[in-house]
């Protein structure tokens, strides 16, 4: 796929967009899948580059997977357990990659992974996956960019979280899953991808209660069986469409969406002007008169999430009036804004700080990816800018967004 997008901005979007499965449940429910012996079929799973390569992660393993005629993606780890190393060549390309540290150490106690790479967005360390592992009796090392893990003696115990990690949750939990006895998760994240994890790991034979609250319980149990199951939709994907309407100007219904994981997003969506109405086929966005200010914090789950952060910068860039938004979650998150800058855009960053000094117009410009996220803000800078707009790197939207193309040209707009 070549790795540039040109998008003719000034078209306003209408009509309805479905959504794809959640990348980031799609990822995690992967790396779950090999905690069962036999084939598991996920259903609901976006074709998008993140999920390639975690097709890659499993087949370097020895899980054999297939995409079925059904749109489907059959998962079959081999009886008796996968090989637990990951490879540097394959994890430097996935942050998600450190999800397969829970599983292989719940399956079969032994672990050894490539330190994962992923969107440069803040240094992402481990710290709180390692103690809450070690804290269920896996012995860690950290050697040569690699982590050494092994069980010796499980056996269920009581976390703590610092900050409620999203990965650190969902490795523990896929731990504890298969750990002997009882075990307490405090400061989870509470994200819809978490529960989705939990309700897939029950789905397979786990005891997993209180996912979506700040205290999970996991009570192990010695086999988890495979099954079928489908991904819950991409809320990040949704939000994305949802803003393209507001800055297009235009009009799109939404659909396949859970509109209660978009409550954070539909909030602001409102506050800035945006009409927004759940309807029983989706959610509407309706543009509205002008884009008005807000100020916005990035916060965990149900907070507004980080990942919509930059694509609300594009809007707001358009806004009547100065926006500030706080980035909490992530250090390195306002790579975005020297890009938006070069299509006319006024942002002064201080820190964890941005305020946006809302202008009349944006102007096409040839500008970059920085990551997945500021990918897709600069595709919806570049709806509303005048004239024509180049992203490079491209290849970052295509990590997360599944037919963006299409989908988009679809709605009216021209990119190519
Ligand atoms: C997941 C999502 C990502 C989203 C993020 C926050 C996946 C594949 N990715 O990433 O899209 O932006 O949640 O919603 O699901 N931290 C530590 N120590 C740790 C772990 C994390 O300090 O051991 C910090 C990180 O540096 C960061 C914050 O916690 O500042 C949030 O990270 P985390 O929730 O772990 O994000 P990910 O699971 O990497």
């Amino acid at each position: 796929m070549k790795d540039t997008l040109v998008i003719e901005g000034g078209h306003r979007l209408q009509g309805q967009v479905t959504i794809s499965g959640a990348k980031n449940a799609g990822l995690v429910l992967m790396a779950a899948s090999i905690m069962a012996d036999g084939e598991t079929i996920l259903d609901n799973v976006p074709v998008i580059n993140d999920v390639e390569v975690m097709v890659c992660i499993l087949n370097d393993i020895g899980v054999k997977t297939e995409w079925r005629e059904d749109g489907s993606l059959s998962i079959c780890p081999p009886q008796g357990g996968v090989q637990n190393h990951t490879s540097y060549e394959l994890a430097k390309l996935l942050r998600a990659s450190n999800l397969f540290l829970g599983a292989m150490l719940g399956r079969q106690g032994e672990a050894t992974i490539s330190l994962p790479g992923g969107c440069d967005i803040g240094t992402r360390p481990m710290d709180l996956h390692i103690k809450g592992l070690q804290a269920l009796g896996a012995e860690l090392e950290l050697e040569h960019g690699y982590i050494y893990g092994r069980v010796k003696k499980a056996n269920g115990a009581r976390v703590y979280l610092d900050f409620p990690s999203v990965g650190a949750t969902e490795n523990i939990m896929m731990m504890a899953a298969k750990t002997p006895g009882q075990s307490i998760i405090e400061n989870a994240a509470k994200e819809p991808e978490i529960v989705d994890l939990a309700n897939f790991l029950n789905f397979m034979g786990a005891k997993v209660r209180g996912a979506g609250t700040d205290i999970i319980r996991i009570e192990g149990v010695e086999e988890l069986k495979p099954g079928r199951y489908a991904i819950i939709p991409d809320r990040i994907e949704a939000g994305t469409y949802m803003i393209a309407a507001a800055i297009s100007r235009g009009e799109i219904l939404v659909q396949n969406v859970i509109p209660t994981h978009l409550h954070p997003v539909i909030a602001k969506l409102q506050e800035a002007g945006a009409t927004v109405r759940e309807t029983d086929q989706g959610i509407l966005v309706r543009a509205g008169k002008q884009i008005l200010p807000i100020d916005i914090k990035t916060l965990p789950y149900p907070g507004f999430p980080t990942d919509m952060q930059s694509q609300m910068m594009a809007l707001l860039a358009l806004a009547d009036g100065s926006s500030m938004i706080v980035e909490n979650v992530f250090e390195n998150r306002f790579q975005i804004v020297d890009e938006l800058k070069r299509m006319g855009a006024r942002i002064k960053v201080e820190g964890h700080t941005a305020v946006i000094e809302g202008v009349d117009s944006l102007l096409g410009a040839r500008v970059k990816a920085t990551d997945l996220r500021a990918g897709a803000a600069l595709i919806l800078g570049g709806l509303a800018a005048e004239g024509e707009t180049t992203i490079d790197n491209a290849g970052y939207i295509f990590r997360g967004y599944e037919n963006v193309r299409e989908k988009l040209n679809a709605l009216g707009a021209k990119l190519s």
